[in-house]
């Protein structure tokens, strides 16, 4: 049984559209990030769920119950925000219990929940402080607390980790994750970062100009992208995407570029991916020469030429390779994604028929 049931959900400002058609059930307990580039309609969508947006068309149903015309209060949903907005002149405890005692809650049940939301959150100790006097990264914790309190079907989060820097976005990233299975309530996670995207999600919603593009868990749109551009969106590095030609067996990427596709890949000209992790160095490759080297560590990012195209490799450590080598890489047949030229939509990969 779903949780949310989100149903054709359309919004247009004028003749702007906004958000185009989303349909989307999500379970209980089920943590759906919505993803894509800067305007595709992520934060209208969950604008939309949380009724902060009229619903232009379409419907939404939250736990069997048809919430589409109903105010914010009465949808049980609470919302993460990116700016926390918190009460400056309120404590910590307070800026908890506010929404609580706005909805009625008697004082000694909103005390208990503030009390557990904040063992939760490992909080108790700046209960009696001002938001003033919290770190970005407690101030978050505090936002999450207001939300937790409510004990909503949904949680919604719009960006809610971009205000802090790399290191503890990760630690806070690890902590919701661990939270909401905890908790076990939906969740419905807005972002641009495909990084924090593959990390969270049971499911990603990827969209694109106000479209759901694809629908999977982590790993299957990773590994079978419904078009070219989920392709160059999901993973990192990007995926190498380059035009080329099938024929004879082989994906011809112009010049003396080739690589073997698997057998029953249809003939035509296509678009073709393929992951830096794919590639690998062989003897007898296809030439690739080197013009920047990235080490991460444990592995090492080539940055260079193959024919015509720049390309990206990602192997394992490699410190015997330097600027200007010449190196030859290769590919699994299997490894190497098709799309139509024109449309963008995958062909299958090798061996998908
Ligand atoms: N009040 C509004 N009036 C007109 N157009 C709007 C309004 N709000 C949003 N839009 C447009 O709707 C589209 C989707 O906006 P939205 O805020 O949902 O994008 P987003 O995916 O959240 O982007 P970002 O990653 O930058 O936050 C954009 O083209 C935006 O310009
Ligand atoms: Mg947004």
């Amino acid at each position: 049984m779903s949780t949310v049931s989100l149903q054709k959900l359309r919004k247009t400002y004028g003749k702007i559209v906004a958000v185009e058609g989303v349909d989307l059930e999500i379970a209980e307990g089920e943590l759906i990030v919505l993803l894509g580039p800067s305007g595709c309609g992520k934060s209208t969508t969950l604008r939309m769920v949380a009724g902060l947006e009229s619903i232009t068309s379409g419907a939404l149903q939250i736990g069997n119950r048809d919430v589409t015309r109903l105010e914010p209060k009465d949808r049980d949903i609470a919302m993460v925000f990116q700016n926390y907005a918190l009460y400056p002149h309120k404590t910590i405890r307070a800026n908890l219990a506010f929404g609580l005692k706005m909805r009625g809650m008697p004082k000694d049940e909103a005390s208990q929940r503030v009390q557990e939301a904040a063992e939760m959150l490992d909080i108790v100790h700046l209960l009696d402080r001002k938001p003033g006097q919290l770190s970005g990264g407690q101030m978050q914790r505090v936002a999450l607390g207001r939300a937790l309190v409510r004990d909503p079907a949904i949680f919604l989060l719009d960006e809610p980790l971009s205000n802090l820097d790399a290191k503890l976005r990760a630690r806070m990233r690890e902590e919701i994750a661990m939270l909401q299975r905890r908790i076990g309530k939906a969740m419905l996670y807005v972002t641009h970062d495909q990084t924090e995207a593959m990390t969270l999600a049971n499911r990603i919603v990827i969209m694109r100009d106000g479209k759901v593009q694809q629908i999977g868990s982590p790993l299957e749109v990773y590994d079978r992208p419904a078009n070219a551009f989920v392709a160059g969106f999901i993973g990192s590095p990007e995926m190498n995407i380059m035009e080329g030609d099938i024929s004879g067996g082989q994906l011809n990427l112009g010049g003396d570029v080739s690589f073997a596709v698997p057998q029953g890949a249809v003939p035509g000209q296509v678009t073709a991916g393929i992951r830096p992790e794919a590639l690998s160095l062989t003897d007898g490759g296809v030439p690739f020469s080197v013009q920047g080297i990235e080490q991460l560590g444990s592995q090492t990012l080539f940055i260079g030429m193959m024919g015509d195209h720049r390309v990206r490799a990602m192997t394992g450590r490699r410190d015997d390779i330097f600027l200007g080598d010449t190196i030859t890489l290769s590919v699994e047949p299997s490894a190497i994604h098709l799309f139509d030229r024109e449309s963008g939509e995958r062909r299958g990969a090798a061996g998908e028929g």
